[in-house]
């Protein structure tokens, strides 16, 4: 397939205008484990390579390690427990008409219509818990940072329209390849010589959103699950960070409305010479 055509329609928001200043993006930080790429965002926030805030962080997980992350970077963080509100839909039953929201869901597979409505009422209650508290800090992204939980059109939709999207995800493969919890684990399983990280915008699918970038690392015949990790993690923080900046700098378009599914375009005349950093990058780990 070719590139897109030249008769897309741009859809692309924060396009600067010249002189305009750049904006620090405030961004949520989602997170379920560990939050080294929590880590990183804070580190690059706080030393200049990054045009963001992390102004709040949520986790699904009260033993996550990133909340402690969080807190040492006095950054306010909260915990939305799933499994609650799983069981108050249960009893209670749901809080908007689900039947709607059931047709445009791609994320939830049980056949059985009861069961799959039943799930999509408690994840809509988890999600309207994430909403209230994120909604009040005002956020431009909302970043999913090894966050575990499927997110439904009834969060997307209150975050997106048809022009902006502003929930991003990080995500440890070749997408579309590997999709889903275990990218590493499934790369070096399926025996590919290359690994690859994948920063995207989240649609109503799993990990099928518009791609933003895109890198990979060599697989070696020595390599294990935590050697390949750790050379995909360190190729995860740099590209992370660089979406957010391309964000904030306006360089990330959108391109939608062909006869394709929608697409981003990156206007950074560096692109190249960013795109070999990484790839240099991952050979020298
Ligand atoms: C990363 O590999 C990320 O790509 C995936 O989950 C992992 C999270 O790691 N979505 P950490 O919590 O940031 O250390």
């Amino acid at each position: 397939m070719s590139f897109p055509p030249f008769n897309y329609v741009l859809l692309s928001k924060h396009l600067l205008h010249k002189g305009e200043d750049m904006k620090r993006l405030r961004l949520a930080v989602l997170i379920s484990g560990s939050g080294t790429n929590l880590q990183s965002l804070l580190d690059r926030s706080q030393d200049g390579r990054l045009a963001a805030d992390v102004v709040v962080v949520i986790s699904d997980n009260f033993y996550a390690q990133g909340l402690l992350r969080a807190s040492a970077a006095k950054i306010p963080a909260y915990v939305v427990n799933y499994k609650t509100h799983h069981q108050e839909a249960k009893y209670s039953g749901s809080i908007i008409a689900l039947d709607s929201l059931d047709q445009t869901q791609r994320i939830l597979k049980q056949p059985d219509k009861a069961l799959r409505l039943q799930k999509l009422a408690g994840l809509v209650r988890a999600e309207k818990a994430l909403i209230d508290i994120l909604d009040p800090y005002e956020l431009d992204y909302i970043c999913l940072a090894g966050f575990t939980r499927l997110v439904s059109p009834y969060f997307i939709n209150h975050y997106n329209s048809k022009s902006e999207h502003r929930i991003i995800n990080i995500h440890p493969a070749m997408l579309p390849s590997f999709p889903g919890l275990h990218g590493y684990e499934d790369t070096l399983a399926y025996g590919c010589r290359w690994g690859g990280v994948t920063v995207h915008f989240v649609d109503s699918g799993e990990d099928t959103g518009p791609i933003i970038a895109q890198s990979i690392y060599p697989i070696w015949r020595t390599d294990d699950v935590d050697s390949i990790r750790k050379r995909g993690l360190q190729l995860e923080y740099e590209l992370y960070a660089q979406c957010i900046n391309w964000l904030a700098e306006g360089k990330v378009e959108i391109l939608s409305g062909g006869p394709f599914r929608t697409s981003t375009l990156i206007n950074d005349e560096d692109y190249p010479q960013i795109l070999k950093n990484w790839v240099d990058l991952a050979f020298s780990k």
